[in-house]
């Protein structure tokens, strides 16, 4: 189609008036206080520019409660699922189950192949990685799916090191064993090579403000004659030049996670503090919004979803882990990061119906968002070989639908915990268990308490 240069100069006008005001966020779930889904979808699309969300399972209850949003939902394949998904069929069988219910009413935009799964491994997760994500890929197509990207986000413990850019590259044993495959398959999918920076661990008083987007003198690189004004922009052009050393410069970068904790132990501070998480959200949301890019990238507009939505009071670890949200549970901002629509500066004007409340005191047992289905199997075998009555789960049963291991689990997780008399090491099971104060019952399935 021919446009001519008029046409074209006043479109590339309004394209420039009409700046993006987006950015994406990842939404965790270990809280016993965070909002019901649906509100969460209505509170994202009605106050802020929050257009897409990254969640570290693929939760039904979220994937359901975004849908019509027009909010675009990333997905994460728990771990541990990782070696069964190498085979054709069962990655068929995971679309079909987490995907395609959904799928496209709510606007699934990535299958994330596990987190970060280089930095914490075991090896047979990192031998297995590439394999799974090109059997997901398979198995989207094979469901006639061609709007959903496989990848993978990665921690920058892949980077041997960082400073200065010029001299970055992948750690060895990882680069051309790992990436190099990873980075082939995004070649081939054109699908981004997703990564998590953190300049939040690099911090150091001295140089707060090189980390938080503050003014300083910035950091030179001698070989490329660029001047980094920020530790961000550092990182990301030490990924892209890691990349372009193993002969992939041309594939795309994706942010999967970044973002700064506002409240610490005394011992993370100052690094953990209101100021600071606003500087560094705030100037990360500005700079994706002007769309300037890094010294090597120039107006790129790296994707990006900001860690995280919510503070999180169950996750573990330091005070500052349970820090990193943008909004207190009862939707209050944090702090100001740029990101409310014009006229939501402020907590929503309606009251939010909060979760059945904890008042009376009851717990339920449930499992954690990025627990496996391996590892919640397990959970069922055991607690039903420990006396406990597993007959709601089995068909005919209250419990039996959904008939997914996670749900099954729940159900039979929260019997023992409730049974053995609701101390917090009895819903424990290795790590996998989450207490929580909101009801799991749903319709004729009615949970102990
Ligand atoms: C840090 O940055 C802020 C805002 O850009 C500026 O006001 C302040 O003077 C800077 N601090 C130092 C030590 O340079
Ligand atoms: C839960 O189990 C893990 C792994 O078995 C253990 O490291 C941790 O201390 C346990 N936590 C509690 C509260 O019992």
């Amino acid at each position: 189609m021919a446009v001519s240069p008029y046409a074209a100069a006043a479109l590339f006008l309004l394209a420039a008036i009409a700046a993006v005001e987006s950015i994406g966020v990842n939404y965790g779930t270990m809280g016993d206080n965070l909002p019901p889904p649906a509100q969460v979808a209505q509170f994202l699309k009605d106050k802020t520019t929050i257009d897409r969300i990254k969640i570290f399972d693929a939760n039904p209850d979220i994937l359901r409660a975004f849908s019509g949003t027009g909010i675009l939902v990333a997905v994460t394949v728990p771990n541990g699922e990782i070696p069964s998904l190498t085979d054709p069929g069962n990655a068929r069988r995971w679309v079909a189950a987490n995907i395609q219910p959904f799928h496209p009413q709510t606007k699934i935009n990535y299958i994330l192949v596990g987190n970060e799964i280089l930095h914490w491994g075991p090896q047979n997760l990192v031998d297995n990685l590439v394999s799974a994500m090109r059997s997901l890929h398979t198995a989207l197509s094979l469901s006639g799916i061609t709007d959903i990207i496989v990848t993978t986000a990665h921690s920058l413990g892949i980077l041997e090191s960082s400073e200065p850019p010029s001299l970055a590259k992948f750690r060895p044993g990882w680069d051309k064993g790992v990436l190099a495959p990873v980075l082939q398959f995004h070649r081939e999918t054109k699908s981004p090579f997703m990564v998590n920076p953190y300049p939040y661990f690099g911090y150091s008083p001295e140089h707060a403000n090189f980390s938080v987007f503050g003014s300083n003198k910035g950091l030179f690189d001698r070989y490329t004659k660029r001047t980094y004004g920020n530790m961000f922009d550092m990182l990301m052009d030490a990924v892209y030049i890691s990349m372009k050393k193993l002969g992939y410069g041309d594939v795309e970068i994706a942010i999967g996670e970044t973002g700064w904790s506002s409240l610490g132990e005394s011992f993370e501070r100052p690094r953990c503090s209101v100021e600071n998480a606003a500087a560094y959200n705030g100037g990360l949301v500005r700079k994706y919004n002007s769309g300037r890019g890094t010294p090597l990238m120039p107006r790129k507009r790296l994707e990006t979803y900001i860690f995280g939505l919510f503070n999180e009071n169950l996750k573990s670890g330091p005070l500052s882990e349970k820090n990193f949200g943008l909004f207190r549970p009862d939707f209050t901002p944090a702090y100001d990061a740029g990101i409310m629509r014009v006229g939501s500066t402020a907590a929503p004007v309606q009251p939010i119906k909060r979760p059945t409340p904890a008042q009376d005191g009851k717990k339920w047992c449930v499992p954690k968002a990025e627990a496996s289905d391996s590892e919640l199997q397990k959970n069922i075998d055991y607690v039903c070989s420990q006396g406990v009555d597993c007959g709601p789960i089995q068909p005919g049963g209250a419990c039996f639908d959904p008939n997914t291991v996670r749900s099954h689990a729940s159900f039979v997780m929260n019997a023992f915990y409730q049974r053995e008399g609701r101390h917090d090491f009895n819903c424990n099971f290795s790590g996998s268990g989450l207490i929580t104060s909101t009801d799991p019952s749903t319709g004729n399935c009615k949970y102990l308490a």
